[in-house]
């Protein structure tokens, strides 16, 4: 299978680093034989036919800065669209930047691959947030697979799971803590009544929280995942500007206090169902499947058949959210050989 990676930061280089690690496991277990023919980052390109190799991706981007500088390989100045019109390639790989206002540049990559009538996986919520019915529509139309399991929460098993493993299940509502920045700035509050300003300025110092916090903390990026869900697991057609949101900035270190006292927690949950399309912080019982810490997500789907199922995982991480989007490589080479 031949694959385009778009985008070589911490998820593109994770891409690498797992199909470099998972080589003869993919190819004694499935007959998978990945191949990297390009990459792009801000620089250009990196391409090569007869595939890249996955370790010096990882060393030109880490010790040169930028995949351009791939030796012999490296094409300066071309961008992602070019590389899109001139590679032969099986499977976009699109893991450029979030953007919430017009999903772009991913919405143009995933729409020119398919249009193409090449499969696409994806870790970026933009344009699934924005635009979930039309590529969906997109993919369909043309006869491919787009598959976007690591949008949501990371490697926290959730999309494939409700409609794979959960197949004969009616599946009512979702009910999760999907943001693993602000459940880290909740939990450290809770633990050591710090308050908001000061938790996430240290979030910040650890790289937890990003510089500008604004999509996390106020909510938005839990929000987009809970479109994400709505549209492919509850099949509402909904878009980000549907969702109730309200973030964590005004949670004082007082409020997570007298909580404490009740035996409860204050987390910012994400809840989609038929009747509600919400992001807030709410009461959870202490103790109970939603007291994760850290950077957890958690999320329970609500069924007709098998009562409440609750998934736990890492919601970010290089290698952890490249699993997920190794897994959907895995479950499009299963339906194209
Ligand atoms: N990090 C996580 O744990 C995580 C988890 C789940 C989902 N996601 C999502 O996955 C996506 C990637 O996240 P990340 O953490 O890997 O981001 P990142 O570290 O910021 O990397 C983004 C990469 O995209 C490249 N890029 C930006 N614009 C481009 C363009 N027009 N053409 C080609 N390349 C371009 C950047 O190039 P330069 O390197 O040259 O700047 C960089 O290599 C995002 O949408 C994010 O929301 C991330």
């Amino acid at each position: 299978m031949k694959i385009v990676i778009l985008g070589f930061g911490a998820v593109g280089q994770g891409v690498a680093r797992v199909i470099s690690m998972k080589k003869d496991y993919l190819r004694s277990k499935y007959g998978l034989k990945p191949q990297i023919v390009a990459v792009c980052d801000h620089s250009g390109a990196a391409i090569k036919e007869e595939g890249l190799d996955e370790k010096l991706l990882l060393e030109t981007k880490t010790e040169k800065g930028k995949i351009s500088l791939y030796p012999s390989y490296g094409a300066p100045g071309v961008d992602s669209l070019q590389v899109l019109e001139d590679v032969e390639y099986d499977c976009l790989v699109e893991v450029t930047p979030t953007d919430i206002d017009d999903g772009e540049p991913a919405r143009s990559h995933i729409l020119k691959a398919m249009e193409d009538g090449k499969d696409v996986v994806t870790s970026n919520k933009g344009p699934l947030a924005l635009s979930f019915q039309e590529l969906g529509d997109c993919a369909g139309k043309n006869g491919v697979e787009l598959k976007f399991e690591a949008c949501v929460g990371g490697a926290m098993p959730i999309i494939n799971f409700a409609h794979e493993t959960l197949a004969g299940c009616n599946i009512e509502s979702i009910y999760g803590i999907l943001n693993g920045t602000t459940n880290y700035i909740l939990s450290r509050m809770a633990n050591e009544g710090s308050s908001y300003e000061q938790t996430l300025q240290e979030a910040q110092e650890m790289g937890i929280a990003e510089t500008n916090p604004y999509q996390d903390v106020e909510g938005i990026d839990a929000a987009c995942k809970i479109v994400i869900m709505a549209n492919s697991i509850l099949n509402l057609p909904v878009t980000l500007k549907d969702v109730d949101v309200e973030g964590i900035s005004r949670i004082t270190s007082e409020s997570i206090a007298l909580a404490k006292k009740e035996g409860m927690l204050i987390k910012l949950i994400g809840e989609a169902s038929p009747d509600a399309l919400e992001v807030s912080p709410r009461l959870v019982r202490q103790g109970s499947p939603f007291a994760v810490e850290g950077t957890l997500n958690v999320a329970t789907l609500k069924t007709d058949l098998a009562d409440d199922v609750t998934v736990v995982g890492k919601g970010a991480g290089s290698v952890e959210t490249a699993s997920a989007i190794l897994s959907d490589i895995v479950s499009i080479w299963k339906i194209r050989k």
